[in-house]
């Protein structure tokens, strides 16, 4: 008989007549199941590779839809002599990239074509700091309750990560194909504006997440359950800007935290204690007494000593709504780069907030938090931006063109 063993040593051919002829089934069955394998998984990457989010009409791409595995966020600040034509001229360059590149083709005069074998998913979104409308005196184009942060008791900003006059937010399921494009856009952008900051981030990839399924953050926590639905009219009402300037009709604000993780603290917590810190359970992301991840949060239920189910100061219970209005899309990205010292890793949250008035709905639940939120004995916001998002674009109209003309 020939064993398991035999089979996984590749000990078939000596094991007599019979076995050779098994061998040779198996061999030919071997290769044919290689083949199969090599051919299914060359067309789900063809797959991943082809898929093109759209990218005209009244939004930009890149917010009301699943994070793609990778993103860019690009912080420019313009050049001392640049204008509002400079600006505008800037916008008809990135606009016509934008159309190019996510159609999944090289930009004009790409130094390298052949980068470009696909969109896969391939979002840009442009957006501009509050700094940019003072330094162009556009200060009567500001949308309603856009703003610089103030400063918070939890921050410890650094400077390499914060500010910004010009947003650029790619977000793509290949990363190949994210660097191509950043480059792509980084290169026109040169004449108009100087790097920043740029900050990388990531979810799982295509395939890992089944679609729809709620992504994890690297404290192991699910992320991003209570947000308002993929067109909803909830999603609606607190992303898009509806009134104001026309540019930003159509168009969002967005905060942008960087916000780093102490892990290995964290990792030192036992999982109960873990789960009282958000309020949610790390297995299902269901609320602390509840089964499943979309089951309402009962704020009042008490345990049979008399603590609430979920803690006081547990970051679900400061974040929650107090006021109606309180409410906005997040869409986290994980990151991790190489820490300080050698073998320290430095991870974290590029965490994002999209608003139709950040003011009114962000920032007093941000200052809930920075009040207390027992979250913060574990991460550090490191980095902050706010950006006004321009409308979407319709084929030949340009990018934000109703600010700088
Ligand atoms: C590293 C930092 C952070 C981590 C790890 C984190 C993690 C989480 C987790 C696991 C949840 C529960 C699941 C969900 O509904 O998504 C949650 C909910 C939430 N977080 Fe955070 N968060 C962070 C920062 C922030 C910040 C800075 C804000 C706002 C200023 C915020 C606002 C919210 C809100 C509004 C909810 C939903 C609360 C509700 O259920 O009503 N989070 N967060």
């Amino acid at each position: 008989m020939v064993t398991r063993r035999q089979i996984l040593l590749g000990g078939l051919a000596t094991a007599g007549a019979a076995g050779g002829v098994l061998a040779a089934n198996g061999a030919a069955a071997a290769q044919a199941y290689r083949e199969g394998f090599a051919a299914a998984e060359l067309k789900s990457q063809t797959k991943v590779a082809k898929q093109k989010s759209s990218f005209n009409g009244s939004h930009q791409a890149g917010i009301e839809q699943r994070a793609q595995a990778h993103a860019n966020f690009i912080g420019l600040e313009i050049g001392s002599k640049i204008t509002k034509d400079d600006m505008l001229r800037w916008m008809v360059l990135l606009t016509d990239d934008i159309t190019r590149l996510c159609n999944g083709e090289p930009v004009l005069a790409d130094p390298e074509p052949d980068l470009m074998i696909g969109a896969a998913n391939l979002t840009v979104t442009v957006g501009f700091g509050p700094a940019l409308f003072k330094k162009l005196g556009l200060e009567s184009k500001v949308p309603e309750g856009f703003a610089e942060l103030p400063g918070f008791k939890i921050d410890q900003l650094r400077d390499e990560f914060t500010g910004g006059d010009v947003l650029i937010q790619l977000g793509a399921d290949d990363l190949l194909i994210l660097s191509h494009a950043t480059r792509a856009l980084l290169r026109d952008s040169e004449p108009f504006g100087t790097v920043r900051w740029q900050q990388a981030g990531f979810t799982n990839a295509v395939g890992s997440n089944p679609e729809g399924k709620t992504q994890r953050n690297l404290m192991g926590q699910v992320d991003g359950t209570d947000n308002p639905e993929f067109g909803s009219k909830n999603f609606a009402n607190q992303v898009w800007i509806t009134g104001g300037p026309a540019w930003a009709i159509g168009g969002t604000q967005l905060a942008l935290r960087r916000i780093q993780m102490n892990l290995p603290t964290w990792d030192m917590l036992g999982r109960n204690d873990k789960e009282e810190v958000i309020g949610r359970h790390l297995d299902t992301g269901a609320p602390l007494g509840q089964k499943n991840e979309f089951d309402p949060i009962n704020f009042d239920a008490k345990k049979e000593n008399g603590l609430q189910v979920i803690p006081p100061f547990a970051h679900i219970r400061r974040a929650a709504a107090k006021r109606p209005g309180e409410q906005f899309f997040r869409r986290p990205f994980n990151y991790q780069v190489v820490g300080a010292k050698p073998g320290e890793l430095d991870s974290g949250l590029l965490w994002t907030a999209y608003a139709a008035d950040l003011t009114k709905q962000y920032l007093p639940v941000q200052q809930r938090l920075a009040d207390f939120d027992l979250l913060n004995k574990w991460t550090t916001p490191i980095g902050s931006a706010v950006f006004a998002i321009a409308r979407g674009f319709e084929p030949g109209q340009v990018l934000a063109e109703e600010l700088f003309s």
